[in-house]
């Protein structure tokens, strides 16, 4: 099976859910949120249509944790409402990192846009030694009652919405064990 360095990166990137009490650089944030602007994109302009909130405040991340399990816990989804009321939960898994991002609702492609640039930046997280998890979970406190507070808090511009989501550290545990990939469901034609 032919492998580059690109490739071993792709296989060896997991979600980490364990994160080390240390804050991660500011060049090392900046060279991911690069990449995340070098991703395909169906809007045609990245620039104007996306918007990062990058976030490493301790109590910005705890209210995002409280907002997000608050509404969870109302969630007509088992497993949501399960999570939201699960006292020991931290849906940002205490990494120091946490960044939303948010696109131009008026967009087709904000959905596909914004998962092309998570997966870059979680791929150049882990080029860089970076443990990181891509997460729907703390989108939810931008679904209750306290969304234009929150907005407002993060400066995401009028009109964006966060799609997506990552978290960002330096993992607690350095062994990755890649799972098995078959090829089973491959039809060359
Ligand atoms: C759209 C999306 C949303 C996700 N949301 C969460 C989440 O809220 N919490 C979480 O712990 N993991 C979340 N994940 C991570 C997945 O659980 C994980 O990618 C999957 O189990 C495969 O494991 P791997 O990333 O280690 O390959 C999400 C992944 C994707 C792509």
């Amino acid at each position: 099976m032919r492998e580059n360095e690109t490739i071993q990166t792709i296989k060896r990137r997991r979600s980490t859910r364990s994160y080390r009490d240390i804050p991660v650089p500011g060049d090392e944030l900046h060279a991911i949120i690069e990449a995340g602007m070098y991703a395909p994109n169906g809007s045609g302009d990245i620039e104007r249509n996306i918007h990062f909130s990058v976030i490493q405040n301790r109590d910005m991340l705890r209210e995002i944790n409280t907002l997000a399990k608050e509404t969870a816990a109302k969630s007509d989804m088992d497993w949501l409402r399960e999570l939201g009321g699960n006292d020991d939960y931290n849906c940002l898994y205490n990494a120091p990192v946490l960044i939303l991002i948010s696109y131009n609702e008026a967009e087709v492609c904000a959905v596909y846009d914004c998962s092309a640039v998570t997966q870059n930046m979680l791929l150049a997280a882990e080029s860089l030694g970076l443990g990181s998890c891509w997460l729907y979970f703390p989108l939810q406190a931008f679904a209750g009652g306290h969304t234009d507070a929150l907005v407002t808090q993060l400066h995401i511009p009028a009109g964006f919405k966060p799609f997506s989501s990552l978290i960002i550290g330096y993992g607690e545990t350095g062994v990755t064990r890649i799972p098995r990939r078959t090829a089973r469901n491959i039809f060359y034609a």
